[in-house]
């Protein structure tokens, strides 16, 4: 097969873990990566559909990558899974796949380019089987994300991701280890467990005591095997919500090195009334009961965030109510958004919708507190020692990239190459956004 394909990757870090998957599978089956769209006889989309204007985003990027070479385009991920037949009417779509079915992708392709089929679309949710036809990784970066679980039971009443990525599903712990070892043998150092909610991860046990039940394995298991494989040099974990953080969690974080003492918990809004409203299971004060309880068990973690302004009813006072949040924690990083209703989920429904100039109002406010306290974080960072794993190379010469474990760029300047390396850096300047230092 000579036919090469582009694939356009839009998102969260779980439709990054699954772009690559179609890469393998696509490579697998004999097509031709290329980073070149209009080298592509095939176009991939792969979509979010987490916040506004989806659809029509999805339309321009394939006018935009679309060629007189395209033979094939199709569309993958959450907007099709959201937007079900409707995504056909558009002309140019031949394939229209959710985010459960891409290792079907090489035969749709082929039913395409045969013209054995014009149209086609795949939403139907098989969590396992899409697991279970992982091949092999055609290549093996410094850092790899390993799904662990999928989907989201939470129902918070503005997400779309119990509709897109549907029910929780928990990978079976021994797939998850083969294949991070896999990765580690092939020369992964950092390994990032993603889910939409790791931290309520519940999967049989891989091997049984003979004579004992069987038992269930929650994430605090996992971790603690995972960083006990050869070749893990760093371990992180995202997303997590707050109901599910258990003492058990905080407690891995004290005591297992490779763990980063970092973590995101998404407070989303500071108001209880509006927290009720979103169905996000806990008060403002319970959210915060729960941070002092981790940093009095694991001094050193810090915590970033994502934060909704402008939620149907919101008021000045529930506003504040999120500003008063943020300045107590005191988070490394936050990302905050307008509300965005989405079709069929409750919240776009309920009465008393924002306008939009409140809500930039409230964004901008916000992201200004957000910004003060990173950088006042940036700042506390001055002098002290961090390892960071280099992955690119800088805007200038010699100068290397990396990421320390808060997961902030660090840029050092060096003469030997750094990529793939870990090296232990001295903070000297910060700015909003970066760290800058100097290679011990
Ligand atoms: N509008 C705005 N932000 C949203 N998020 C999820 N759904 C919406 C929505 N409808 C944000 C939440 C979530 C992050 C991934 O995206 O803050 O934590
Ligand atoms: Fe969406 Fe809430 Fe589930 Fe997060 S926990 S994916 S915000 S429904």
């Amino acid at each position: 097969m000579s036919e090469k394909f582009f694939i356009d990757v839009h998102g969260c870090q779980m439709n990054v873990y699954d772009s690559r998957r179609i890469v393998d599978t696509l490579t697998e089956a004999g097509f031709t990566k290329t980073s070149n769209s209009s080298d592509a006889d095939i176009l991939i989309v792969y979509t979010c559909n987490i916040r506004e204007k989806a659809a029509q985003k999805v339309f321009s990027r394939i006018r935009a990558l679309k060629t007189s070479k395209t033979k094939v385009v199709a569309i993958g991920g959450c907007v099709p899974q959201a937007e079900k037949k409707n995504i056909l009417k558009n002309k140019d779509i031949n394939i229209a796949f959710g985010p459960q079915v891409y290792h079907k992708l090489t035969r749709y392709i082929l039913e395409v380019l045969s013209g054995q089929t014009e149209k086609i679309l795949d939403i139907e949710f098989e969590q396992e089987k899409k697991f279970g036809h992982l091949v092999r990784r055609k290549e093996v970066s410094h850092s790899e994300f390993v799904t662990i679980q999928e989907g989201c039971d939470n129902f918070c009443t503005y997400c779309v991701v119990p509709y897109t990525r549907g029910r929780e599903y928990s990978r079976p712990v021994i797939d998850i280890i083969n294949e991070t070892k896999e990765l580690l043998q092939n020369g992964a150092k950092e390994i990032i467990l993603i889910g939409q909610n790791v931290n309520s991860f519940a999967s049989e046990a891989p091997y049984i005591n003979i004579g004992q039940p069987k038992a269930v394995w929650r994430i605090e298991r996992l971790i603690q095997e995972i960083a006990e494989l050869d070749g893990l040099k760093r371990l992180r974990y995202t997303t997590s919500h707050p109901k599910d953080f258990t003492n058990e969690l905080m407690e891995v974080h004290a005591k297992i090195p490779v763990l980063v003492p970092f973590t995101h918990i998404p407070a989303q809004s500071g108001s209880d009334r509006i927290l009720k409203m979103m169905n996000r299971g806990h008060t403002a004060k319970e959210y915060l009961n729960k941070l002092a309880n981790f940093r009095s068990i694991c001094p050193r973690i810090q915590f970033s965030s994502d934060f909704i302004v402008g939620f149907p009813s919101e008021t000045n006072s529930d506003f504040e109510d999120t500003l008063k949040l943020t300045e107590e924690v005191k988070y490394t990083i936050s990302y905050s958004f307008k509300y965005s209703p989405r079709k069929n989920t409750p919240a776009a429904a309920m009465e008393g919708q924002i306008p939009d100039d409140v809500k930039n109002e409230r964004l901008q406010i916000l992201q200004a507190v957000l910004m003060k306290a990173q950088l006042e974080f940036n700042k506390s960072l001055i002098g002290q020692k961090y390892e960071v794993l280099f992955d690119k190379i800088g805007k200038y010469d010699k100068q290397y990239v990396g990421k320390n474990v808060y997961s902030q760029s660090v840029i050092v300047e060096s003469d030997s190459n750094m990529i793939g390396t870990f090296g232990d850096v001295i903070v000297e300047r910060v700015g909003q956004n970066s760290v800058f230092g100097k290679l011990l």
